[in-house]
């Protein structure tokens, strides 16, 4: 069957739509929005999503592998993300541990993984990502950390449709060599494009603050951190990356 795309001018969530559509729409299905009533980060945080042509876009993916194979996902999508924007001419695109992309150190676009199914069956995903093209000022004050737009990081901005129809093209290229290979062969692509790389940063755990320096990601897609103790691998959701 033929994957659907649907264009749906005010939604809640792009990535609730699809997720609420699981098991009806075939894998690769897309939902765009213009504006989201309740546009999500990670562990329910908002993700500002007014009208003014930004980018809300959610693809769903079966993965026969089954949920333990997708670890490492958003770091994928991360890649193949900032490497598109780069390719459309965008400066200075950086991808951030664990879902974020980054320019110029602020933050331009985000990444939300979430996925159902069962254990020992397929796997059920839907990659959201939003992305800030043209924001309104007011916005600002909404978002409790740096931001930035592609306006300001391009200067021959792309179409939106173009826009889409790229990243839309290259993230099913790239589920498709995740399906195939892991995450060999995105570590080093990763890591050349780490906005934090050799930098000084604190990763939040909880209540707990670890300082170091990043060293950027492993085989796993674990976050490594040196401090005086030596180079730790960090994986999970429940850890934040901050720069110092
Ligand atoms: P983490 O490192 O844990 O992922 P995070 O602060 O990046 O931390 P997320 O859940 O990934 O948190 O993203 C949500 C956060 O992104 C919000 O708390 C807000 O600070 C920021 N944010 C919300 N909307 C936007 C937007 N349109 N553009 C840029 N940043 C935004
Ligand atoms: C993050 O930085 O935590 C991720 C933000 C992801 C936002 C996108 S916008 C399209 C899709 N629908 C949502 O509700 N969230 C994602």
């Amino acid at each position: 069957k033929c994957p659907h795309l649907d264009l749906i001018p005010v939604i809640d969530s792009t990535n609730q739509y699809l997720l609420d559509r699981v098991g009806q729409l075939p894998s690769g299905s897309v939902c765009l929005a213009e504006y989201q009533e309740a546009g999500r980060g990670r562990r329910g945080r908002q993700w500002v999503s007014p009208f003014g042509s930004n980018l809300y876009l959610s693809i769903y993916w079966r993965l026969e592998a089954g949920m333990a194979a997708a670890m490492g996902l958003s770091l994928v999508v991360g890649v193949a993300i900032a490497e598109t924007l780069q390719k459309l001419g965008a400066d200075d695109v950086r991808v951030k541990w664990p879902n974020d992309i980054y320019s110029q150190d602020k933050k331009l676009a985000g990444i939300l993984v979430e996925m159902t199914g069962q254990a020992g069956d397929a796997a059920h995903l839907v990659i959201g990502m939003g992305l800030n093209i043209n924001m309104p000022l007011t916005e600002q004050s909404e978002i409790t950390q740096a931001w930035t737009t592609l306006s300001q990081a391009c200067d021959n901005l792309p179409s939106r449709n173009i826009l889409a129809a790229t990243l839309i093209s290259h993230l099913n290229q790239t589920l498709c060599d995740y399906e195939h290979q892991g995450l060999v062969g995105f570590v080093e692509r990763w890591n050349k494009i780490d906005n934090f790389l050799n930098r000084p940063v604190k990763l939040l755990i909880g209540e707990r603050t670890i300082e170091g320096t990043a060293r950027g990601i492993d085989a796993q897609g674990a976050l490594l951190l040196e401090t005086d103790t030596g180079i730790t691998p960090y994986i999970g959701g429940e850890i934040s990356l901050r720069g110092c």
